[in-house]
């Protein structure tokens, strides 16, 4: 009896020691998993903050957040279709990231860094965004990406006519490939508030706003605000004969000089979500803006522009959304707060 106990007793000790050893791998093996994680996004905020362009702006905050939009069209895998044409103005994000993936590329997919990247320059936009809370974008790893990664002949459809397109062509692209609300989509357009347009990659010119750094409900309350105007930013002058017509919008009083590369703009799509705009195929609208005539997500773009913390809630939801696109099948696991919006991916559609 006295033996039955002490070996029962040593077996105890044992299973209880072999526990304890799991334990404190496992939590060894998470806390490391943390600290590569914070290690890559220092190093991800330092490269951001090493580079300027010719107007003083960290250009990458707003080309990482492009990056991962662009890869997630047709399912975040890392690959970017470097010959469709509305991949053009991401292109040379893609060489700006490698310059970090390099260093960490055994230890996570080009999909999951594009994320990451994503993910730490948005928090850097909220960051100058009155000090709202600026830690609630999850980073889950497990994208995989395409064999041929970071380029890939596969050829996802943006909205047709990109910038010139209407209402219908962003709504119906957006929600297709991210499963959203009318809520969600002008709250994803906000990332316009980032970055600037230029004419050697898309054809148009001009920031949206003029903290192109910041990411805040701004873009928004230009929407509501601003009288606005379409114009034609390509002059027809011999050193622009190449480049077609590109109809952007600008608030009247800056018409005259709307050709400035400086000066506001916004597209199509972006007027689109509160102002009823018909426009031919090449993106002029057919009659002028109609001061009483809106379009159905309205109200939306009201209350953004009238509550940045409503907005940057909406935001967070949708670009989580967004950076999670097409993983579910390949065994990205989702946070209960992700499976508010689950996502079903028509692959087969695009
Ligand atoms: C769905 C309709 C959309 C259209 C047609 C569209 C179109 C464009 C165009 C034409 C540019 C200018 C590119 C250049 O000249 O370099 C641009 C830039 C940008 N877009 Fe969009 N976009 C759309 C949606 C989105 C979404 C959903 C996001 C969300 C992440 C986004 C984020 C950005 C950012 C951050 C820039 C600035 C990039 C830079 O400064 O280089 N866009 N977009």
């Amino acid at each position: 009896m006295f033996l039955k106990m002490s070996s029962i007793k040593s077996t105890t000790r044992y299973v209880v020691a072999i526990i304890i050893v799991l334990i404190s791998t496992l939590g060894n093996a998470r806390e490391t998993e943390d600290d590569l994680e914070q290690t890559i996004r220092t190093s991800i905020v330092d490269y951001i903050n090493s580079k300027t362009d010719r107007f003083g702006n960290h250009f990458l905050i707003a080309g990482f957040v492009s990056l991962v939009f662009h890869d997630c069209v047709g399912g975040c895998d890392g690959c970017i279709n470097d010959i469709h044409p509305q991949n053009a103005p991401v292109l040379r994000y893609i060489n700006e990231a490698e310059a970090v993936y390099i260093n960490y590329s055994p230890s996570l997919s080009r999909a999951d860094f594009w994320a990451l990247a994503g993910i730490v320059a948005t928090d850097m936009a909220l960051g100058y965004n009155n000090g709202s809370n600026v830690t609630q974008l999850v980073y889950r790893p497990g994208r995989v990406d395409c064999p041929t990664s970071p380029y890939t002949k596969k050829f996802n459809k943006f909205p047709t006519n990109g910038g010139h397109g209407d209402f219908n062509d962003m709504l119906d692209f957006l929600q297709r490939q991210f499963n959203y609300s009318d809520r969600q989509v002008v709250a994803i357009m906000g990332a316009h508030n980032l970055g600037r347009m230029s004419r050697e990659h898309s054809g148009f010119i001009g920031p949206w706003t003029p903290c192109p750094d910041v990411l805040d409900n701004e873009y928004y309350i230009y929407l509501v605000q601003n009288d606005w105007v379409q114009v034609n930013t390509v002059v027809k002058t011999t050193g622009h004969r190449d480049i077609h017509d590109r109809f952007q919008w600008s608030d009247r009083s800056h018409v005259p000089d709307a050709f400035d590369h400086n000066v506001e703009k916004y597209l199509n799509v972006d007027i689109a979500i509160y102002r009823n705009i018909s426009t031919t195929s090449n993106g002029k609208v057919e009659v002028p803006l109609n001061q009483t005539s809106f379009s159905r997500t309205k109200a939306i773009v009201e209350e953004f522009a009238g509550n940045n913390d409503i907005w940057l809630k909406e935001f967070i939801s949708a670009f989580q959304a967004m950076i999670q696109s097409g993983c579910e099948q390949k065994g990205l696991k989702l946070s209960p707060i992700e499976k508010q919006y689950p996502l079903e991916l028509p692959w087969s559609d695009l």
